[in-house]
């Protein structure tokens, strides 16, 4: 199957009332891990590239490696998506190279640490939506500010100093036309998010829930929301790793978001976490080892467990099958003749 519009998948998955993890990759083994979680479970998956990511593998490297996923998994429906697009050039290099999705966080300044303003921000993700659906690419957009850092981008602080504004969402859905709507609710990238079990006051899902009551069609996208499982923590711990006791997002509470119109859920401590446990393992536990297989293959498992576990909670297990991709170029068509919709149903206040 060919690399599939995001746009086309969120829709399905708005149909069908469930959520899509995307995945960060760096690497192959990531990659396979995903690829493998997505055929045991039938799901449709959205894979995701930061800059971070597109500079460490290097760009042609990562799509081909996606191509290659595509190729060999044609049952599993998959867009490739760029994380946090810092600009318009960023985003375009993605859409040269075949991503049939970007994110364009203007949030942030170009710098992708300065918080924007409302004005820069609109203007900027407008600019990546007019030139990215002319080519069939679908457009995330991020509204308010997470919190932490990832791969060097992001405000860094708490979750909570950028918290979304629910009629602000309204007028940014309405002035860009993103297909997608990233919000801050609390969460912030990285294993550091929570220093107990959130509740209400630090998890914002009533400005999550506000939000989707205004509007209700748009498909909404929690970033930061790896669950940063204790099981995970502590095989890190236990084989000589020096992990702070934290606390990430409930899976129930992504649950609640997938009820109240979310359909992107970003994934990426989570795996790392489990990556770094196994590889520990084999270290701590087989020292005489030098293969990188003997530990990269343990690695690509552990990942590959958290990530099925992952599709069956978001709802996306099963339903690779449900529909046949739409080629990109009549994507692109629907959003010039307008049976695309790019202008948000806004529900009254
Ligand atoms: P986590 O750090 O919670 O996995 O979030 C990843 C993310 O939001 C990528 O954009």
């Amino acid at each position: 199957m060919p690399l599939v519009s995001m746009r086309q998948l969120l829709d399905e998955a708005a149909k069908g009332g469930y959520g899509v993890g995307a995945f960060n990759v760096n690497d192959m083994e990531q990659i396979q891990a995903i690829m493998m979680a997505a055929k045991e479970t039938k799901s449709p998956v959205i894979v995701q590239a930061s800059r971070g990511a597109r500079q460490f593998a290097e760009d042609l490297y990562l799509f081909r490696l996606i191509q290659a996923a595509a190729e060999l998994n044609p049952e599993i429906p998959i867009a490739m998506h760029q994380d946090h697009g810092n600009s318009f050039d960023t985003c375009k290099s993605a859409i040269e190279l075949g991503y049939t999705s970007v994110m364009m966080d203007g949030s942030l300044k170009e710098d992708g640490k300065t918080p924007a303003s409302f004005e820069e921000n609109v203007e900027v993700t407008r600019r990546v939506v007019d030139y990215a659906h002319e080519r069939g690419v679908t457009v995330e957009g991020e509204i308010g500010v997470l919190g932490g850092v990832e791969d060097g981008h992001g405000a860094g602080g708490s979750g909570l100093e950028h918290i979304t504004d629910p009629d602000q969402a309204v007028e940014f859905a309405e002035l860009t036309g993103v297909d997608a709507l990233a919000i801050a609710i609390g969460t912030s990238h990285g294993a550091y998010k929570f220093t107990k079990k959130p509740d209400g006051s630090v998890l914002k899902m009533d400005v999550l829930i506000a939000i989707h009551k205004r509007l209700p069609n748009t498909h909404l996208v929690m970033h930061g929301s790896s669950s940063v499982p204790k099981d995970l923590q502590d095989i890190v711990n236990q084989y000589g790793g020096k992990l702070k006791e934290t606390w990430g997002v409930p899976v129930e509470e992504i649950q609640l978001g997938i009820r109240n119109g979310v359909r992107k859920i970003n994934v990426d401590t989570d795996n790392r976490l489990a990556i770094t446990g196994a590889i520990r393992k084999v270290f701590a536990e087989t020292p005489e080892k030098f293969d990188p297989r003997d530990y990269l293959k343990p690695a690509r498992e552990a990942m590959k467990k958290v990530v099925a576990q992952r599709m069956v909670q978001f709802g996306q297990a099963g339903h690779a099958g449900d529909y046949a991709p739409i080629a990109i170029a009549e994507i692109a068509k629907g959003y010039a003749d307008g049976s695309l919709t790019t202008q948000p149903l806004v529900a009254a206040r």
